[in-house]
Parts: structure tokens; sequence; C-alpha cells
């Protein structure tokens, strides 16, 4: 046999990279020049076509393949499912828009080859690496902040560990991928946390560089995201992050509920009972709006299953405050700390609240 197996397989996850594709497989190609290797761009159904055209690349580039997810989104799925796609020793995952620098690929690969490390990141805050030029000022301060909080959470010393720029050993994604999650940005953290035993990390430090064409899909929705993955990983489970996310949008309701009430009180000719009616409609309809823009934009409802949707989650939200009430007081009742008793009847009432969204307005199973 003539056809030399790749000893690398590079996961390219796209969203309207159409005009980015050429240039990035010219730049890899000169950067991995000697090796044997593969690319695997893993599109969601772009509207702008990416996956035909990556398709037009790989009939005259066969090291170039394509897999085209439809009715799916999420970076983080589309690195798995290329990742699990490979059957190379070493796996790679970069950004399609020309911000990660291919010219350091040889170096990290080299590092993994030498048996010395199981996993090599991009780092874009070492010696060598900065993110200036490709961040807004606001960007970057809201990433080292989750930057830090995973640190602490994961009880690593990772530099760069909301890095979208990686290489590792196929078979430790191999060993994990049941436990990944599919959504969102984090699939570096994800991976890290998710491994048991030792891992042996190290970073290459390169410039991130501005975006060639095309924009950023990475938004505030993503950093909150980020924030849920956390918890779950230091509560080993045992909150859901769909549960956590719930519960933020829950707090951000309560906010909105204080404020409403705030300023309907305040009206002249205005009763308490009126203010507080009108205050807890529109935090439910906030809520609720917000949940299927974010928490369950997966399963997100649209038309007249929106219109159902949100009766429904009025009935659950009504049922969820008569629980909170029931719990809280009964709780009271037996301990006589007012706070205790209020807390109580809180965390009972946003547990059924999402239990009971999930089943009933959302359908899904978490
Ligand atoms: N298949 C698929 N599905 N690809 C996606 C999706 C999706 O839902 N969302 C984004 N992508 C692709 C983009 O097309 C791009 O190639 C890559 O994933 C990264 O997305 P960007 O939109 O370019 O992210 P960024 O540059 O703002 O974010 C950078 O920093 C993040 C955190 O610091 C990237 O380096 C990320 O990888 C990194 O996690
Ligand atoms: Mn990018």
């Amino acid at each position: 046999m003539t056809v030399q197996s790749p000893i690398l397989t590079l996961v390219i996850p796209t969203y309207n990279e159409r005009l980015n594709l050429e240039e990035l497989v010219r730049r890899v190609d000169i950067a991995l020049q000697g090796l044997v290797w593969e690319m695997v761009i893993v599109d969601d159904d772009s509207p702008d076509g990416t996956a035909e055209f990556a398709k037009s690349i790989s009939r005259r580039d066969p090291r170039i393949r394509c897999i085209r997810r439809v009715n799916r989104r999420g970076l983080s799925g589309a690195c798995i499912d290329g990742i699990l796609s490979s059957s190379a020793p070493f796996v790679g995952v970069m950004d399609a828009d020309m911000q990660h620098d291919e010219s350091i690929l040889p170096r990290m690969l080299e590092q993994l080859q030498s048996g010395h490390y199981d996993l090599v990141i991009g780092s874009r805050h070492l010696d060598g690496g900065s993110a200036q030029e490709g961040f807004s000022a606001r960007r970057a301060a809201l990433s080292l902040l989750a930057i830090k909080i995973a640190r602490w959470a994961l009880n690593t010393n990772v530099a760069d560990i909301t890095s979208g720029f990686f290489m590792l050993r196929r078979d430790i994604v191999d060993g994990v991928a049941r436990e990944l999650l599919p959504s969102g940005f984090k699939i570096l953290a994800d991976i890290i946390g998710s491994v048991k035993g030792p891992l042996r990390i190290n970073e290459v430090g390169y410039v991130f560089r501005g975006r060639m064409a095309g924009e950023s899909k990475l938004d505030m929705k993503v950093a909150i995201d980020f924030l849920g993955l956390i918890v779950n990983k230091v509560t080993r489970g045992l909150l859901p992050v769909r549960f956590i996310l719930f519960a933020i949008v829950g707090l951000f309701g309560v906010g909105v509920h204080l404020a409403i009430l705030g300023l309907l009180v305040s009206l002249p000719d205005m009763s308490f009972l009126l203010s507080q009616t009108i205050a807890t409609v529109v935090a439910m309809t906030t809520n609720f709006f917000i949940n299927n823009e974010f928490t369950y934009r997966d399963a997100k409802l649209r038309g007249v299953a929106l219109l159902k949707g949100l009766l429904f989650f009025y009935a659950v939200c009504s049922l969820g405050a008569l629980a909170n009430v029931g719990v809280g007081t009964w709780i009271y009742h037996f301990n006589r700390v007012w706070w205790i008793g209020g807390l109580s009847g809180a965390l009972m009432g946003s547990v059924w609240n999402y239990a009971l969204s999930s089943i009933l307005v959302w359908r899904r199973g978490d």
C-alpha cells in the first residue's frame, strides 16, 4: 500500500467560514510540509455554504474532509464529533479564521511525539504569546476573568484554559468522550476537567491575530455557559449545567421583579397587591423568553409552540410558587430561622420550576 495514514488530524469547527477556508488550507499545508496530516472541517450547516465549499476543496485535495451536521449547533460538539472521526494518533483543534498561528503546529506535534506530554495548548498568555491584536478590551477582561475562575475550579495552572487551539493524544478524548458536554465553547476545560489521573500539559505561546473574514460567534451567553460548566465540574456533575443556567436566569428574574415592584409602588394610587401581581407576571415572562433563548436554546420554541410554552410556563411557575411557600413555611415551623425557611422555599421552588419546565415546556430530559 502506498497511501500513508495521517499522524495528525486537524479538526476545524466552522460556522459561516466559507471565505476563510481556502487561505486556511493553504497556510496549514505550508506549516505542515513533510508531514502526513488530514483536516476535518466540522460544519453546522452554515447558511453561507461553508460545507459545500469545503467539499469542493476535498475533491481536489483528499486530505481535507468535511462533516456537515444538521439541526445541531455547538462549537464543543463539533470538535468532539471531528475528533471522534479520527483514527490518527494525534488530533488538533483550531479556528478557521486565521486567529490561531498555524506555524506552531509542528512544534506542538513534536512535543506530543516526544512522549513527554499528553496535551499541548497554543497559549495567548505565555511568554511569546499575546492576545492584544485579536481582542477588544472588554473581551480580554472577560477572558481573563473566565481563566481565573476556571483555573481555580479545575485546580490547574494552565495559563490559557479557554484556548480553542490545542493538540493531544486522540486516545485521551476517546476515554472521556461520553462525559463531554456538546454545547458551548469550553471543550478544552471540559477535557481537562473530565480526565481522571494526571495529564501532562505543555503550552506554546503564540500571538492571537485578528480574524480574517466574518465575525466572532462568541458572546455573553458563552461566558455564562462557561460558568455553568465550571459549577458542574466542581460539584462533580451533581448539578446539571442546565439547572445552573436556569438558576442564574431565575436570580436575574428576582432582580427584574424587585425593580418593577419598586417602580410601581412608588406610583400614586397603586396598591401593593396590583404592583406585586404585575411584577410577578413581567418577571415570569422575561424569564420565559430568556430561558427560551439561552437555557434551552437547543430546544428553542417558536410560533404557536412558543405561546403554548409561555402558558405552560406560567402554570409551572405558579405551582412552583405554592411549593416555595409551602416548604418555606414548613421548614420555618421547625427551626424558626427566617432565612433558612426562605432559602429552602426558594430552592424547592427553583428545582420544581426547572424540572417541570424541562419536561413540560421545552420537552427535554435534562
Ligand atoms: N461547527 C461549529 N458550530 N463551529 C462553530 C460554532 C458552532 O456552533 N460556533 C463557532 N464555530 C467555529 C467558528 O467558525 C470558528 O472557526 C471557531 O469555531 C471559533 O469561533 P469564533 O467565533 O472565531 O470564536 P472567537 O475567535 O471569538 O473565540 C476564540 O476564543 C475563545 C475563548 O477564548 C476562539 O479561539 C475560541 O476557540 C476560544 O474558545
Ligand atoms: Mn476566532
